[in-house]
């Protein structure tokens, strides 16, 4: 039988211990190398990718405020002052909020125009919808689209003043897009 045969004994451990060892080198150089961070942040093209910008998008923290603002005139239109005081109430927090988040933006003094041009311009909505029936009557549908009207004239004002006047802010109460009614119940 030939495996009885030194010189094959001898062949076949031989073989044996090169193919294990073949297999440990090829095992060895199987795991990818693991990649620096580092190397990674240097690539170029990967540079916009990884590096956002500084802050907050402000046309995204805008886009909430028309959001807000679209609600409120859209529960004014439809008398429900108990409605518009809290779209009322979550447009002042967006402006707080676009305030801390994006006081300048492309060296224009948001927080200071926030202050001096958007906040005044709500005071009518305030007092209007500040009434505590039974003793004062709710705001009608009139005084409180005076007061829409008010906000939204500010709104343009800071666009023509930030060099975005061509972003126009309307009433937008012809129709409702949204799933929600804004009558009072
Ligand atoms: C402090 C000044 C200022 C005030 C006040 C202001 N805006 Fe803006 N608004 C801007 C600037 C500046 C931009 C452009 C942002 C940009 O370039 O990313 C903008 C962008 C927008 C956009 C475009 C983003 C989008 O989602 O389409 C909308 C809509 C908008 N504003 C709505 C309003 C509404 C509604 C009000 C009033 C309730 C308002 N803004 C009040 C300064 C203002």
């Amino acid at each position: 039988m030939i495996w009885r045969r030194p010189q094959f004994r001898f062949v076949a451990v031989v073989g044996l211990v090169l193919a294990g060892a073949g297999a440990w080198v090829v095992a060895q150089g199987q795991p990818a190398p693991p990649v620096a961070p580092a190397a990674v942040s240097k690539n170029a093209a990967l540079q916009p990718l990884i590096e956002t910008q500084p802050g907050p998008e402000l046309a995204l923290l805008m886009g909430t405020l028309q959001t807000l603002t679209h609600k409120l005139a859209l529960s004014a239109d439809a008398g429900n002052a108990p409605l518009a005081a809290f779209y009322l109430h979550e447009s002042m927090e967006q402006l707080r909020t676009i305030q801390r988040e994006a006081p300048e933006y492309e060296n224009l003094p948001i927080a200071v125009l926030v202050e001096r041009l958007a906040l005044p311009a709500y005071s009518g909505l305030k007092t209007a919808t500040a009434a505590q029936p039974p003793a004062e009557p709710l705001a009608s549908r009139e005084v409180l689209l005076a007061g829409i009207d008010r906000v939204v004239q500010a709104c343009n004002e800071c666009h023509a003043a930030t060099q975005h006047g061509f972003i126009r802010i309307t009433r937008g109460t012809e129709i409702n897009p949204f799933n929600q009614s804004f009558q009072r119940p």
